[in-house]
């Protein structure tokens, strides 16, 4: 916190509607209770950046996918779901006063919470360091899953940068959205881990729809050749197609990226990493119908996508 008197918390960024998003989850809701069968809703789509091993690259992939599809017309919100050790705001350049801590636990609303960055895309930063984040409660995952619905309901597409692994609150984020995008490297090491998740949120939705990144490629080509030995394992033991995304080249442009700077997407738009990156949002929008916002019954929304699944979990 950055000295404010508790109780007056001050916006990071507010826009403002004539019904707040607390009154219009509820008043929807309401509605929807009142009519007895489920309204529908504009929804945002949700792409979860996922891995089984820690450090592939998950944050450096969601801030820079979050800036390019903000350069490339869309409504974008990038939602730091590393609960705990959140870093996303460090690499976009950002120094927010409020996270998800302060929202979910009720002090402070999505727009106090919400920074638009500099290079474009709303994020919504997570907590760093905070123990009681790192493993949410229940009730902190419906009012997580409250606020994604409101979310979903303004943008075009939702980024959720998870935390590597397979505790309950990631594979559930997983579990809720529309696609997920697993970043993995070359190594077997890599490759193991990220069949488990496969596995792990196949077993749990058949209709898991996954997209594979294979990071910090040494040989060009080698990405596709590790997507191949992962993708035959996924349908030989779990029945489940992956598609491939593409692979991005070890670069030391990126490791040398110092945190509170802005993004290399940002700044260097001819750098290789850019270009490459730039292929890579083309593709997603491809494989993704276009990443365009659709009509979905409120029963079916990221937040009762969210409530259905938190219960098998
Ligand atoms: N293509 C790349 N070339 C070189 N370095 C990279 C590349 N991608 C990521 N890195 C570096 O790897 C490190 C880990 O990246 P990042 O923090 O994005 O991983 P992560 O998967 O989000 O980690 P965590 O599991 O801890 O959340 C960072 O130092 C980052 O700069
Ligand atoms: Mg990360």
């Amino acid at each position: 916190m950055d000295g404010t008197a508790p109780g007056r918390i001050q916006a990071q960024k507010v826009e403002r509607g004539a019904l707040g998003p607390r009154g219009r989850g509820l008043f929807g809701r309401l509605l929807d209770n009142l009519r007895g069968s489920p309204t529908t809703g504009r929804e945002a789509v949700s792409i979860a950046i996922a891995s089984g091993k820690g450090g592939t690259g998950k944050s450096f992939l969601a801030t820079s996918l979050a800036v390019l599809l903000h350069k490339a017309g869309k409504r974008t919100v990038l939602v730091d779901c590393d609960f705990g050790l959140a870093c996303d705001h460090l690499l976009l350049g950002i120094k927010p006063t409020l996270t998800l801590q302060q929202l979910l636990s009720g002090q402070a609303t999505l727009d106090q919470v919400l920074v638009t960055a500099p290079c474009g895309p709303r994020l919504l930063p997570g907590a760093s360091g905070v123990r009681r984040m790192a493993t949410p409660s229940d009730r902190d995952l419906l009012a997580f899953a409250r606020e994604l619905g409101v979310l979903a309901s303004r943008e075009d597409v939702m980024v959720l940068d998870l935390g590597a692994g397979i505790a309950p609150a990631t594979v559930l984020t997983m579990l809720g959205a529309d696609w997920i995008v697993l970043v993995t490297q070359p190594e077997i090491a890599a490759l193991v881990d990220a069949y488990a998740v496969v596995k792990c949120v196949a077993q749990l939705n058949e209709h898991a729809r996954f997209l594979v990144v294979v990071n910090r490629v040494g040989t060009p080509g080698r990405g596709e050749m590790a997507f191949q030995r992962l993708t035959e394992v996924a349908r030989q033991h779990v029945g489940v197609e992956l598609h491939y995304l593409g692979e991005i080249a070890d670069d030391e442009a990126v490791t040398q990226h110092r945190l509170g700077q802005l993004p290399l997407v940002a700044t260097d738009a001819e750098a290789r990493t850019t270009r490459c990156l730039r292929t890579l949002v083309d593709r997603l929008q491809i494989l993704c119908g276009g990443l365009q916002p659709r009509e979905v019954p409120s029963d079916q929304g990221i937040e009762a996508r969210f409530r259905q699944h938190r219960l098998f979990l």
